[in-house]
């Protein structure tokens, strides 16, 4: 079911997206390319904001997930700017470690996020007064404290998750009744998309971050994007 003030819900999100463009230039939009994502790049760009919208393309997204580039640019005539990891970093890491070493253990999997993820982050919000996430709350257990608007401490700029509100129903119901592209990956049991090789489909009654990173413990399930006072959102919560 979407949520009772579901038409409140979507006036306040656009409010805050119209806040952040006329208080915080320059603001950045990290997109996933995942449907949360799709919302706000929707809203973003119909509306004309002056928010620039990057990708962190790791290298090892599924051809599904790229894919939504060139339908954004398709349906809005924009072009999502991609960040790219290091080719040194990355060279350097699978010579050592193997492709794949990311199976091996927690710390291969932090390095590997690191160089594909974190560091390319960093470069994308360099400069910046806020970026934008498309988190929500009822994600995760662990994402129950997520604040529309958070001081990012790490990165020294202001965090705005704007869908924090949202429950799932209402993204697809603004995905379906906005004719907004998504990934054709939610349709086969993927709720929830990384990189391809650290994301499987679920099955029902799964919780939806259950493809993620399954081989781990979950309290080690974080990729380093998320940070709050200097620890990552997930850890701290369990905690
Ligand atoms: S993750 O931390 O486990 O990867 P999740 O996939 O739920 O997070 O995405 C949460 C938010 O992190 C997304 O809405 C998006 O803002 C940001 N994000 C995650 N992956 C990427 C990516 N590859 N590129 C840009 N932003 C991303
Ligand atoms: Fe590497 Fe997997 Fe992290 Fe992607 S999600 S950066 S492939 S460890």
């Amino acid at each position: 079911m979407i949520s009772a003030d579901y038409d409140g819900l979507v006036a306040a999100t656009r409010a805050t997206l119209e806040r952040i463009a006329s208080d915080f230039t320059p603001a950045v939009f990290a997109s996933s390319l995942a449907a949360e994502d799709m919302v706000l790049t929707d809203l973003i760009l119909r509306a004309k904001l002056p928010i620039r919208i990057f990708t962190l393309e790791t290298g090892r997204l599924h051809k599904e997930t790229l894919g939504m580039l060139d339908r954004v640019r398709e349906v809005y005539g924009y072009d999502i700017e991609p960040y790219r990891p290091d080719p040194a970093a990355v060279d350097a890491y699978v010579q050592q470690n193997g492709l794949n070493a990311f199976y091996d253990s927690v710390e291969m999997r932090k390095e590997c996020c690191r160089i594909r993820k974190v560091d390319p982050l960093n470069r994308a919000l360099a400069g910046q007064r806020a970026w934008i996430t498309g988190q929500r709350r009822a994600q995760s257990a662990t994402r129950t404290e997520l604040a529309v608007q958070e001081d990012d401490a790490a990165h020294g700029m202001a965090k705005f998750n704007p869908l924090a509100d949202w429950l799932e129903e209402d993204v697809w119901h603004y995905i379906r009744s906005n004719d907004v592209p998504y990934n054709p990956l939610h349709d086969r049991g993927y709720p929830s998309i990384g990189c391809e090789p650290c994301t499987r489909a679920i099955q029902p009654g799964e919780d939806v971050r259950a493809g993620r990173w399954w081989w781990e413990n979950p309290e080690s399930k974080e990729c380093g994007l998320h940070v709050v006072d200097g620890k990552l959102i997930r850890i701290k919560q369990i905690a």
